[in-house]
C-alpha cells in the first residue's frame, strides 16, 4: 500500500466522520491520529453518529464486558445506517481496535452490515482501505488484522490538529510480557518502540500546537527501548530528559508501566520536576503465588522496594494501580496478601477489576476458578479499602494550594475542571481566559473522586489571562 503523504491534500467535499473510543489511552490516541489520517480525504470529526458518512468503533477486548459493548451498539447503530441507504447515500461502518484484531471474522459474521474491520496496527492502510470500501457497495467488506512489517508510525502522516493542552503521545507500542490473564499481547502485537527523535520532534510539534502537558503512552510504556540519536539505545528515563528540555512543556507524564521495568535510570528520573508526582504502576496481586500464576515475574516485596526506591526520590510521589481479583487459584490468603499490600503502599487511587477469562489467553484453560460471589465480595472489600485512601488523600489536599491544569470547562455554568499534578479532577469557578492555564488553586473540598476550589488571584495569573 502507498505511504500517505504530508502535503497539502485536495479536499473532497465535506464527510462527517464519528469516532467511539473505548479502552485505553492508546485507543483514544488511535482515534485522534485516524481522524488525522481521513483529514485529506475530506472527513470532519462530529459529535454525533446520526447522519455520518462514516463510523469507526475503535474497541476494547481486555474483558467480557468491554466486547459486548461493541455487539449492542452496532445493534444501535444499524437503523441509522438503513435510514441513510432509503436517502440512497452510504454509512461506512468500521470496526477498530482490539475487538476487531481478535474477533474480526466473528464480527463479519455477526453484523452483516459492518463494512470494515481492520486492527490497531493498520490505522495508516486507511484511506487505501475506505477507497475499496467504498467502491464495494456490500459485497466486498474489508478485513485487515494483519501485523504489516512496516510500522503504522513509520507511515502515519504527521498530526494535522493540536491535541489539546493535556494531549497523548504513544511512544511504545505492543507488548511481550505474556501476562496469562491478557489479551494485549495478542491484540496489538510483539513490542515495538519508536526512535527517540521522532518522539521528541512529535512532542515539540505539540507544544507549538499549544500542548502544556504530554502523557507518554504505551502498553508497557517503560519497556521503551527506541534508538537514540547517537547510535545508542534509549530507555524511558533517558528519552524524560529530553524531552524536560522542551521549553513551553510544563508537565510529563507516562502511563502504563510494569514494575519488572522501573529501571534505575527511570527511578532517578523522577527527580525531573516537570515530571508529575503520580505514578499508576499496575501490580495486579499482593500474592507471590498469584503472580507467579499471572507471570507478573515479580514479587508483591519487589513492588514495595520499588515504591520506597521512588519515594526516596520524590518524597510526594503518590501512586496508583491496577487490581485483579477472583484470579484462578486465589485463596482467601492470597486475597488477603493483595489488602496488606494495599494497606501497606497507601494509594491516592486506583482501578480493581473482577477477572474475566479471556479466549486464547493461558489463564482460561486454568481450573480452580473463584466462584463469582467470592470475586464479588471480596472486589467489594477491596475498593472499600482503596475509596478509602482515596477518600483520605483527597481530604490531606483540603487548605493546600497546588497548580491545577485547567484543561476543560465544568458542568456547571462559570465552572473550570482541571488537573492537580496528582492527577486528581479539581473544580473551580473561574473566568473562561484561564482555559488551558496552569493556576493556583486553593482546595477548599475534598471528596471521594474530585476536588474544588479557588483560583488563588496573584497578579501574574491575571496577566497570563489577559
Ligand atoms: N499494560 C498494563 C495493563 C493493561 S490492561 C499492565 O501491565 O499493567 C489494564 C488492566 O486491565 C490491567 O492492569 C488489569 O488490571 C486489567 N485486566 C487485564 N486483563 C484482565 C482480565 N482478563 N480480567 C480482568 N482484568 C483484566
Ligand atoms: Fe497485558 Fe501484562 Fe502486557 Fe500489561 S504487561 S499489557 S497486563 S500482558
Ligand atoms: Fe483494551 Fe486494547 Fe487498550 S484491549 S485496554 S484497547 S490495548
Amino acid at each position: 500500500m502507498s505511504t500517505p503523504t504530508n502535503k497539502t491534500p485536495q479536499t473532497e467535499a465535506d464527510k462527517k466522520l464519528f469516532i467511539k473510543t473505548w479502552g485505553c489511552q492508546m485507543n483514544a490516541y488511535d482515534s485522534h491520529r485516524m481522524s488525522d489520517i481521513l483529514a485529506p480525504l475530506g472527513y470532519k470529526t462530529v459529535d454525533v453518529p446520526d447522519d455520518a458518512d462514516m463510523i469507526i468503533l475503535n474497541t476494547c477486548h481486555i474483558r467480557e464486558k468491554a466486547t459486548d459493548k461493541v455487539f449492542s451498539d452496532l445493534g444501535r447503530l444499524r437503523p441509522l445506517k438503513e435510514k441513510k441507504e432509503e436517502q440512497g447515500k452510504k454509512m461506512l461502518m468500521a470496526v477498530a481496535g482490539c475487538v476487531a484484531q481478535a474477533e474480526g471474522d466473528f464480527i463479519l459474521k455477526r453484523a452483516p452490515y459492518v463494512d470494515m474491520v481492520f486492527g490497531p496496527q493498520t490505522y495508516h492502510e486507511l484511506p487505501e482501505m475506505v477507497a475499496k470500501a467504498i467502491g464495494a457497495f456490500g459485497d466486498n467488506r474489508i478485513v485487515n488484522t494483519e501485523f504489516p512489517t512496516d510500522s503504522k508510525f513509520d507511515k502515519l502522516p504527521e498530526e494535522q490538529q493540536s491535541q489539546g493542552v493535556a494531549a497523548f503521545l504513544s511512544i511504545q507500542e505492543g507488548c511481550d510480557k505474556f501476562c496469562t490473564f491478557c489479551v494485549v499481547p495478542y491484540t496489538r502485537g510483539a513490542e515495538y518502540s519508536r526512535t527517540a527523535m521522532e518522539i521528541v520532534d512529535e512532542a515539540k510539534r505539540m507544544v507549538d500546537n499549544g500542548s502544556k502537558e504530554i502523557t507518554l503512552l504505551g502498553q508497557n510504556v517503560n519497556a521503551f527501548h527506541g534508538d537514540g540519536p547517537d547510535g545508542s539505545t534509549w530507555g524511558l528515563g533517558r528519552l524524560i530528559e529530553e524531552i524536560d528540555k522542551i521549553n513551553g512543556l510544563e508537565r510529563i507524564r507516562y502511563t502504563t508501566s510494569h514494575p519488572r521495568d522501573m529501571d534505575d535510570e527511570l527511578i532517578e528520573a523522577h527527580a525531573i520536576e516537570k515530571l508529575m508526582p503520580f505514578l499508576h504502576l499496575p501490580v495486579q496481586s499482593g500474592s507471590d503465588k498469584i503472580l507467579e500464576a499471572m507471570n507478573r515475574k515479580h514479587t508483591a516485596d519487589h513492588y514495595r522496594d520499588i515504591i520506597e526506591k521512588l519515594r526516596k526520590v520524590r518524597p510526594n510521589l503518590a501512586f496508583s494501580s491496577d487490581f485483579i481479583v477472583g484470579f484462578p487459584g486465589e485463596s482467601e490468603q492470597d486475597f488477603e496478601d493483595t489488602m496488606q499490600l494495599i494497606r501497606d503502599v497507601n494509594f491516592a487511587s486506583c482501578y480493581s477489576f473482577m477477572y474475566s477469562a479471556r479466549p486464547g489467553t493461558p489463564a482460561a484453560n486454568m481450573q480452580n476458578l473463584v466462584h463469582d460471589k467470592v470475586s464479588a465480595e471480596r472486589l467489594q472489600r477491596l475498593q472499600a479499602l482503596l475509596n478509602e485512601q482515596q477518600r483520605a488523600f483527597n481530604l490531606a489536599c483540603i487548605g493546600e494550594t497546588m497548580p491545577i491544569l485547567l484543561d476543560r470547562k465544568g458542568k456547571r455554568d462559570g465552572q473550570l475542571q482541571g488537573r492537580s499534578a496528582y492527577n486528581q479532577s479539581v473544580y473551580v469557578k473561574a473566568n473562561e481566559r484561564l482555559l488551558s492555564e496552569v493556576v493556583d488553586v486553593k482546595i477548599t473540598e475534598g471528596f471521594d473522586k474530585s476536588l474544588t476550589g479557588e483560583v488563588v488571584t496573584s497578579e501574574s495569573v491575571l496577566s497570563a489571562a489577559e
